[in-house]
């Protein structure tokens, strides 16, 4: 195992009618006095699940209002309209937005692209320079003071809720970029599974997806010897899978419902990351898809994975013969060879993408006769990871591109 630091200072109150419960405690501990709140979200989907009028009820409760005084510092600043995939220049009206109306708390709630936001706007409202140009292109160190932001969670898939990590386009440079700064991390995460019950089938499956894809892209990783992080991993990846297919039989399965979510923080607290390189290629080459066509992330990696996979697993043999005995339940006694058995867990991995019904070729999520021309564009603008079993080369990400068309 290799040396590592670890940290996650988000307060995480998990279960049905946490925000009731414990917001308001949350907000006069992290409030900056005499200033506003904001409340960030994307299109509407916290106004159907409840979550938009517990949290106003609390705010409410504490003597905001969206009929306020700024200059009172009680009012409720509303920042709607986040989208998915979030883009830098609405981050940056966001930014704009809560320094001009003083705001000394930000509330995102939503899934990943509004959390992502919210932590990205509490970031540069704070900051005179371009936050984008200094912290996401040069990943210098964050020495600010950062406006305190907490997140209501309705949809379970990136963990944003405990991690640093915000995820912005640039829709100048078609460059889709995450940065990872402890200051990000969120101070709360306030997470209600029953918010999570009006989502559609699809942002299930995809949200699902993407916890899985953080967990392998983690766990093929080095050191290949066995670690307590790739322990953890194979213990929720095995219950993500089993939890996946009880919310697809019953998408009113609170229960699956409830593991899905916390699964999804485990996955991104960095426990299971510590000691670990980690790789994140599939990633790499999915927020370039999006950065160009504004897919669905969830659905990219579904497409990706196998495909990347049966061209590194050599590279790191013995941790997908792992994965194929102790996440599949395949046996060695039953293969003639390592490759064999690594490459029947892939085979039970893709078979699982197909169970789950999430799409398998880039034509399955809307690319066509003019995204295909892209694709080299794309492959050439792709981070490469240093963290992987073995670093892609240009060429060899646009043949995996053309290998899931
Ligand atoms: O906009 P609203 O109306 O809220 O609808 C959203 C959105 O359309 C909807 N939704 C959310 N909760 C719902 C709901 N609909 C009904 N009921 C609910 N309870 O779901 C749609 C997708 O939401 P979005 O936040 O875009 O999805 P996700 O959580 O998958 O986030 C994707 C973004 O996060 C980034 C991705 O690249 C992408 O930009 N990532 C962030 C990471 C991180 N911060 O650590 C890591 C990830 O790997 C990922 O890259
Ligand atoms: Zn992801």
């Amino acid at each position: 195992m290799r040396d590592f630091r670890w940290e996650c200072r988000t307060k995480v109150r998990f279960g049905q009618g946490c925000v009731s419960e414990y917001l308001p405690q949350l907000v006069k501990e992290y409030a900056l006095p005499g200033r506003n709140v904001m409340i960030g979200y994307g299109g509407g989907s916290i106004k159907r699940n409840g979550a938009y009028d517990d949290v106003i009820s609390v705010l409410e409760s504490l003597g905001y209002s969206r009929e306020g005084n700024a200059a009172e510092g009680n009012l409720i600043v509303e920042f709607p309209g986040i989208m998915s995939n979030p883009t830098l220049s609405r981050m940056k009206e966001g930014a704009e937005l809560a320094s001009m109306m003083d705001v000394g708390l930000i509330i995102g709630i939503g899934g990943g692209s509004v959390m992502d936001c919210c932590k990205a706007i509490a970031v540069q409202a704070g900051y005179e320079g371009d936050a984008w140009e200094d912290f996401w292109m040069q990943g210098k160190p964050m020495t600010h003071q950062v406006i305190p932001c907490g997140v209501v969670v309705t949809m379970p898939a990136t963990g944003s809720e405990v991690n640093g990590c915000a995820v912005l386009t640039n829709e100048e440079t078609r460059i889709k970029c995450d940065r990872d700064y402890p200051e990000m991390n969120p101070l709360f995460a306030l997470m209600d599974p029953l918010y999570t019950l009006t989502m559609p089938l699809r942002q299930l499956r995809a949200g699902t997806f993407d916890i899985l894809s953080h967990i392998m892209e983690t766990y093929f990783s080095y050191p290949l010897e066995e670690n307590p992080a790739d322990d953890v991993a194979e213990g929720l990846m095995k219950g993500l899978v089993r939890d996946f297919r009880a919310a697809i039989a019953d998408p009113e399965d609170i229960q699956a419902r409830s593991n899905i979510m916390w699964t999804a923080s485990l996955a991104e607290n960095r426990i299971i990351k510590t000691g670990k390189t980690l790789d994140f290629q599939a990633h790499n080459m999915e927020h370039q898809l999006s950065a160009y066509t504004d897919c669905n992330h969830g659905e990219g990696l579904a497409v990706l994975h196998p495909a990347y996979y049966r061209h590194i697993y050599k590279d790191g043999l013995p941790k997908f013969v792992r994965f194929a005995e102790r996440v599949w339940d395949l046996c060695r006694d039953d293969y003639e060879s390592d490759e064999e058995l690594a490459s029947a867990g892939i085979d039970a991995l893709q078979a699982f993408i197909k169970e789950a019904g999430l799409p398998t070729t880039l034509r399955d999520i809307g690319f066509g006769a003019d995204e295909e021309k892209l694709l080299p564009e794309i492959a050439e603008s792709c981070f490469i990871s240093q963290g992987a079993f073995r670093p892609l080369t240009v060429d060899e990400i646009l043949e995996i591109y053309r290998e899931c068309w």
